[in-house]
Formats: C-alpha cells, structure tokens, sequence
C-alpha cells in the first residue's frame, strides 16, 4: 500500500517537472551554450551559401576546404536530392549541407543547465513523497493493525485515539471501529459470564441429587425421605434448562409464533388475580387504574410471560401490607404497562443490569429465582418492537415500565431481537 502511494506521488511530481521541462523548450528557454552554437552554425552556412552563389558549387568547398581546420566539429556535405532544410545551393548544380557532428560531452552540456535541477527536484520529490505516502497510510495501517488484533481476540482494542487524522471519515471509521470492538467485547463477556452462571446453577442441584443418589446407596430405607427433595431439584433443574431455551430461542428470534391481535389487559387482569391470591399471606395487595383495553398485535405466550414476570417481582419484593400498583395508558401508538411497588427497588448502579441474564441483586427479601424473568422479559419487549424500563420510585420501590408498539412489524421483531 505504502509503496503504491510512494510511486504514484513521485511519478506525480516527476512528470511535473518533466512537463516543466518541455515547456521551457517550447518558449525557447534553452541554455547560452545552446544559442552560441546554433548563431556560429548560421554564419557558416550564410558565409558557404554566399560563396556558392558566387563562385559556384566548386568555389564553394574549396572555401570550406580552407576554414574547415577552423571548425573541426562540422562537415560540408553533398545533398543530392536537396531535401534539408538548411540546404545551400541549387538542384541543378548540386546542393550541399552543412552539418555539425558534435561530441558526447558538448551535447550534455547543452541539457546541463537542466539536469541538474532536474536530478534535485526528483531527490526531494522522492524523500517527499515517502513522508506523504507514509503519513497518508498511517491511519489505514492502524486499523488493519486493529483489525488483526481483533482477528487474534484481543477485543479490549481501540483504535480512535491513536489514528491522527484530521480527515474525518477516517475518523468516523475509527470511533465505529471502537463501538464495534466494544460491542464484540461485551458480548463475549456477556456469554463468557452466561456460561459461568448457567454451569455454577446446574451445579447446586447435580450436587444435592449426587449426595442424595449416595444416600440412598447406603441405606435405601432413606429413598422415600429423599424422593421429594430430588424431585424439587429435578424441577428446579428442569425449569432452569427451559428457561435458558427460551432465552436462547428468542436471540435466534424462532420463538415469535403467530402474530394475533388481543387485549393485553386480559392477561394482565388475570395474572393480578392470582398475584392477589398469594399476597394474601403477606396482605399485599395488587390494583389496576387506567384504559378499558390494551389491544395489541403480537405473541400472547410471550407478552403474558413478560407481564407475569414482573408483576410476580413486584410482589415477591413488596414488604408486609405493600400495594404494588400496576397502570395501563395507550399513548400515541404505544401502549405502556408500568408496574409500581412498594419494596427496597434496585441501587441505581444495578437498574441497567437486572435485564440480564442470571443478575440477582442482593437485598433484604431474598428472591428464590434463578434471575432469568427479566431477561426473558426484555427479549421478548423488545422482540415486539417495545422497551422496558426501571426506576426507582421515592420515598421507596421500583417501577418497571414497559412500552409495546400498537402493531409490530417483522422488521421490528427482528431488530428487537439483538438486544438480548
Ligand atoms: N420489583 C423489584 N424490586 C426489587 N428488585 C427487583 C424487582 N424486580 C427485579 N428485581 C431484581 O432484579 C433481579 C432480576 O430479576 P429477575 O426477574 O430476572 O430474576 P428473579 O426474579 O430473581 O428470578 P426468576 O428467573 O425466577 O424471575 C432480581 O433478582 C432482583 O434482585
Ligand atoms: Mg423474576
């Protein structure tokens, strides 16, 4: 690449200077040596043709016979069709030329005066153009060093700060660069992360089945007593690997099904119903305010789930008599569900991480959950084309407030789906 830039600024600034050259010669800039040689040329040939018209063909070389000694460089010849243009004499008696042989050295020394600007202009357009080419490739050099290094898995690269440019694409090339190693580095993060969770959760429960299965082994009079206790790991385990199915089927985006309109606030309604029935241990109790209908287009499984997900969140983490107060608004061509209790909410640092996978932030009610609900419940908004959000509410408690399209595009559930 470099040597490609080299040779097109130098053959660039050659052929200016040879362009240079040409022009001096056609307004006739040539050197004094030059002129000296072509006047001298002149007279001898004006002195020749003044004799020939004198003295004849033959007065005439006996002339240049005598000066010749004089003019070593030159030579009278016999021109026998007349065809120069410089030629003395007649056709009829026969023409002559003279002409002017003229060493090696006294031809260069007529494009001297020339050469040696012209050798100068080169030396310093050659050392030039390897800074130019060089400063001009040192940006594209840096990314494809960038990009090898990313090749080779070092994705904590970036590369914007170092490019020193001033040409702003290049520098819009580099920031994109740096968004897109950062997101690359993320993501593998992120699953590096995901498999440490997902083996660290299936750990537990294999441990207690293996301990369990020994038990057994050594006094089988014990399996009864045990058989419940495997069978919640079995469960736990077996929900655990749905959930991660899910989660993995809505990052490939197969899990969307079919598209049907229907009221939301149906499902809604009914998952506050039983929500109602177990806050009654705790005297918690869930109400709902806002519109008649939330007609939306989309996958009822997925939308209940999410609804499900955080409203059982809410209760989970509403304190003794809490009220956990869920809201319904359509605004323009959104619906927006939020979802209000009264409980210890999330410290500000974690608000952005409970929708990722296996989060569980530590707090005063512990959850039983395995920390997939909001995960799951973020990829399948978002793979409707809606967001969900969550703050925290004062003097205490958190707010989920999620946000679906009326209607959802394909387009939408696509984009939706690399959130997740
Ligand atoms: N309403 C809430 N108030 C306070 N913290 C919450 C609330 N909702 C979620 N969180 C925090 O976010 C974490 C992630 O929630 P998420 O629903 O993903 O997991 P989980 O409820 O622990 O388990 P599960 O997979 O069974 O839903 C919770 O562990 C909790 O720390
Ligand atoms: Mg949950």
């Amino acid at each position: 690449m470099i040597l490609r830039v080299f040779a097109f600024i130098w053959c660039a600034n050659l052929l200016t200077l040879l362009l240079f050259l040409v022009l001096i010669n056609l307004v006739d800039l040539s050197p004094p040596e030059d002129i000296q040689i072509r006047a001298e040329t002149r007279v001898l040939e004006q002195q020749v043709s003044d004799i020939y018209r004198i003295e004849g063909k033959a007065g005439a070389l006996a002339f240049w016979r005598q000066i010749a000694p004089g003019f070593p460089a030159y030579a009278l010849q016999a021109d026998a069709d007349c065809s120069d243009a410089n030629v003395i004499g007649a056709a009829d008696q026969g023409c002559l030329h003279l002409s002017r042989a003229g060493s090696i050295a006294e031809r260069l020394q007529i494009i001297q005066p020339a050469a040696l600007p012209l050798t100068i202009g080169a030396l310093v357009s050659a050392v030039m153009a390897i800074f130019l080419s060089r400063w001009l490739t040192s940006p594209i050099r840096r990314i494809s060093q960038g990009l090898k290094a990313i090749a080779a898995g070092h994705l904590q690269t970036r590369i914007s700060a170092k490019l020193q440019t001033s040409n702003r694409e290049l520098q819009d090339l580099g920031r994109d660069f740096d968004f897109a190693a950062e997101r690359l580095q993320t993501l593998a993060e992120g699953r590096t992360r995901l498999f440490h969770d997902i083996s660290h959760e299936i750990r537990s429960p294999l441990a207690r089945l293996r301990a369990a299965v020994g038990l057994i082994e050594v006094s089988p009079a014990r399996g009864a007593s045990l058989a419940g206790r495997m069978e919640g790991d079995i469960s736990r385990l077996d929900h655990l690997v749905n959930e991660i199915l899910t989660l993995a089927r809505l990052e490939r985006g197969d899990i969307l099904g079919e598209f049907q309109t229907f009221d939301l606030l149906d499902l809604v309604e009914n998952i506050i119903a039983d929500a109602n029935f177990e806050g009654r241990v705790r005297n918690v109790k869930l109400t709902y305010s806002g519109v008649k209908t939330l007609n939306v287009m989309g996958n009822p499984e997925l939308l209940h789930r999410a609804c499900e997900n955080i409203i059982r969140n809410a209760l989970s983490h509403s304190p003794q008599g809490g009220i956990v107060q869920v809201t319904g608004q359509q605004i323009g061509d959104a619906i927006i569900l939020e979802v209000a209790d009264e409980g210890p909410g999330v410290p500000e640092a974690n608000l952005k991480n409970i929708f990722a996978p296996f989060v569980r932030v530590e707090k005063e009610i512990p959850s039983a959950g395995i920390g997939l609900g909001l995960a799951i419940a973020s990829g399948a908004i978002t793979s409707h084309g809606g967001t969900i959000l969550a703050r925290n509410r004062q003097p205490n408690g958190l707010v989920l407030k999620i946000s679906v399209p009326l209607k959802t595009s394909t387009a939408n559930l696509i984009a939706g789906n690399a959130v997740l």
